[in-house]
């Protein structure tokens, strides 16, 4: 071979190499500090090739996977955007299914994209994807917005086979993150009254499974929120994290899995155990969102994300207002009467809340609801207890100046209740089983659109009675037990799980149509259902049934982590020994609400209450709206610090509470605040002072700068438990 001709070859070469380097396409979704960069492959497969910082030239993004040599990928989709099973994958699918043929394989090939602009800073991408040997189809959705740096990522399933084709794994999102070798994942499990316990691990080859198979009151041991940190646990301030949940409140299932190259493939959905799917030809399944977020400075910044993100697109009116109340749960439990809750709605007045909430025990006729035995199903106003109805009390309430809210739990039913003898096929149970019962009650059959309408119009109904209702507590105390639906045909039985939350969904986008404001709290025997697939129709959730507020500054700390504290709603009860105002300065951090009975409090206790319930007014817009930072974590200190910053940096209120209450323990060095103008001089007043006491802070000025470096003394101690402070600009 001459010089020249070898040059030529060679020349050839490259120009064909550089061809086909360009035909490579790539589709990037961009964040304010990401970028999600995907690549189709020469087979037209379409992978993840990176996600994390965005990169200054975005020629490199190609480049990246090449400074990696971690070892084969024998299948070349390990980094699949949407893993299909069956075909040459060996890893844990996003996708599994049958054809209508009985053919378990899937492929999914490229077949095109489009990123669109949903609204300023919200772009949205959708990718096709076809199996190349049936006429099935998927569409991803990766919708970015911007300035939180949040992603949410869902599919869309399809076909035209001639059968039916069955899902049997269909999740929505299936993440990939390059390896440091380390991933530590934060994760957290619970039961009735302790909710939000957190654990943290490093993740080991093999996968971890984050699920829930509970049916209703899904969170109740697990909920699907979660972070990774990459390389090594993060701290509030530092560290690469990512946060991730699933809008879907129900069966839920997170595969962590760390694979042979030691990356991290995620991948997030419904629970696919007991709920493979039938598909009809043409029938769309749309799978729920899953919402994640990577930070590079640590859990702070991807809690502030998620909290801006939420107030602005996932809970109901995130930007709106909140009321605080009265709740009689705890204060009465079912022993009441029409002349006691007029006392209580008065004490609302008196203790100067905005509602007075009335809890369970105001209904069933034939099965009265004394106790949690009976009565679910019948929501008919009690006669003995209230003979004049629910519309006296709305009417006590309106001329006390105060809003009336009641409770109901409408997806459920006791068999001691009218409702369970007339339709025994609207409960959910298994034939030729034995019926197990969670709190003394089964659950409603939501996948019938019968037992839709009875749901929906429980509620049309009561706001049609009572115009001036302003408020319901939505509540979910059981789980699913002997799934079976009597609606559903026998081999469609599998759909129940899913179909019961879109159900479930169904109803509260009727109710909302309808009610679109009217705020409602979700709740489920305390957290057992808090995800914002719920809360795009819900404006706050119960936390926990343990108000007692040591154990509510841990449970609403890790909370706030995926939630902004205006839904967030913390009550102050009985529960505890601590003083009232150390049960007030909790709540307040929180939307605050009262379960005491008025009527018994000191004379100092009210008069700290009615302050409290002022300074909140004042306060609480910084509270709600502000910016979180979480100072001083309970779990490591002797006392909890955190505060709240007004958008304009003018105002901010300071939380600190001791946790640990032994011998000297107290804030013995200054906390150093975050998020203040450091150039802007701060007038810093204790507020909440018990009737009778001294402050223990006098009011002094700093500057920004100086409470940032140096930091302020709460002067927390075992005598002044809980110190608040409201900062304001001078
Ligand atoms: C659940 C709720 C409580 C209360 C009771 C009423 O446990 O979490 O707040 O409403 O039900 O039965």
């Amino acid at each position: 071979m001459n010089r020249q001709f070898s040059f030529y070859i060679c020349l050839v070469l490259v120009v064909m190499l550089h061809s086909s380097l360009q035909a490579q396409e790539y589709i990037t979704v961009r964040t304010k500090h990401n970028a999600l960069v995907l690549e189709v492959t020469q087979t037209k497969e379409v992978n993840t090739i990176y996600f994390g910082k965005t990169l200054t030239n975005e020629a490199d993004y190609s480049k990246v996977a090449s400074q990696y040599h971690q070892g084969n990928d024998y299948t070349g989709i390990y980094n699949a955007i949407y893993t299909p099973s069956g075909s040459k994958n060996l890893l844990e699918p996003a996708l599994e299914v049958t054809h209508s043929d009985g053919n378990t394989s899937v492929s999914l090939i490229y077949a095109g994209s489009k990123t669109t602009t949903i609204s300023k800073g919200i772009t949205q991408t959708e990718i096709d994807l076809k199996d190349p040997a049936y006429p099935f189809q998927v569409k991803l959705f990766i919708k970015a917005y911007f300035n939180d740096d949040i992603i949410e990522q869902w599919s869309e399933i399809t076909h035209q086979e001639k059968g039916k084709v069955i899902l049997q794994k269909y999740a929505s999102a299936n993440l990939y993150l390059r390896g440091n070798n380390d991933f530590w994942l934060r994760h957290y499990h619970g039961d009735w009254a302790k909710e939000m316990q957190p654990e943290e691990q490093k993740l080991s080859h093999g996968i971890k499974v984050l699920d829930a198979k509970l049916g209703t009151r899904a969170n109740l041991f697990q909920p699907s929120v979660f972070m990774v940190s990459l390389g090594a646990p993060s701290t509030e301030d530092q560290g690469e994290v990512l946060f991730g949940g699933l809008e879907w409140s129900g069966n839920f299932r997170t595969d962590l899995e760390v694979d042979p190259l030691n990356n991290l493939r995620i991948i997030s959905g419904i629970n696919n155990e007991a709920a493979a799917y039938p598909l009809q030809k043409n029938e769309v399944f749309t799978t729920p969102k899953f919402w994640y977020t990577l930070s590079h400075s640590g859990k702070g910044t991807a809690s502030r994300n998620i909290q801006d993100w939420a107030r602005n697109y996932k809970i109901l009116d995130g930007k709106g207002n909140r009321l605080t109340l009265l709740n009689n749960w705890e204060a009465t439990y079912f022993d009441f009467n029409e002349t006691k809750l007029k006392a209580l709605i008065a004490d609302s007045k008196k203790l100067g809340v905005d509602m007075f909430l009335l809890d369970d025990g105001w209904f069933g006729n034939t099965y009265p609801r004394n106790d949690d035995h009976a009565g679910l199903g019948d929501w008919q106003e009690n006669k003995k207890k209230l003979p004049n109805g629910i519309g006296t009390l709305v009417q006590t309430a309106s001329d006390n100046g105060v809003k009336f809210g009641i409770w109901l739990e409408p997806e459920m039913v006791n068999p001691k209740s009218d409702l369970y003898h007339k339709h025994p096929d609207w409960v959910i149970k298994q034939p030729h089983r034995a019926e197990h019962y969670f709190r003394n009650q089964l659950v409603l059959d939501l996948s019938n659109p019968k037992v839709q309408d009875f749901v929906y119009n429980i509620v049309d109904n009561l706001f049609t009675k009572n115009p001036d209702l302003a408020y319901i507590k939505w509540d979910c105390n059981a789980v699913i037990y002997n799934a079976y639906s009597g609606y559903l045909k026998d081999d469609e039985q599998s759909k129940l799980y899913t179909d019961y939350v879109k159900g479930l969904y169904s109803v509260l986008e009727r109710i909302r149509k309808k009610y679109p404001k009217i705020p409602m709290m979700l709740c489920s025997g305390g957290g057992g259902r808090v995800d914002y697939g719920a809360l795009q129709y819900f404006t706050e959730f119960w936390p926990s049934d343990n108000t007692d507020p040591l154990e509510r500054v841990y449970l609403q700390w890790e909370y706030s982590y995926f939630y902004p504290s205006l839904a967030m709603a913390a009550h102050v009860t009985n529960w505890g020994k601590q003083s009232i105002k150390y049960k007030t300065d909790v709540a307040m951090m929180g939307k605050l609400g009262f379960d005491i009975v008025v009527n018994e409090l000191s004379d100092k206790d009210l008069m700290f209450c009615q302050q409290a319930l002022k300074n909140y007014n004042a306060l609480k817009n910084t509270i709600w709206q502000g910016t979180q930072y979480r100072l001083q974590d309970p779990w490591d200190h002797e006392v909890a610090s955190l505060m709240y910053v007004s958008a304009a940096k003018d105002k901010a209120v300071l939380f600190n509470y001791l946790v640990k209450d032994r011998y000297d323990n107290g804030s013995h060095l200054p906390i150093q605040l975050k998020g203040l103008d450091p150039s802007a001089t701060y007038q810093v007043k204790e507020i909440n002072v018990y009737p009778g006491t001294s402050t223990v802070i006098t009011t002094t000025s700093y500057t920004g700068d100086f409470l940032m470096t140096i930091g302020l003394n709460p002067n927390v101690t075992t005598s002044h438990t809980s110190v608040v402070l409201e900062l304001s600009k001078e």
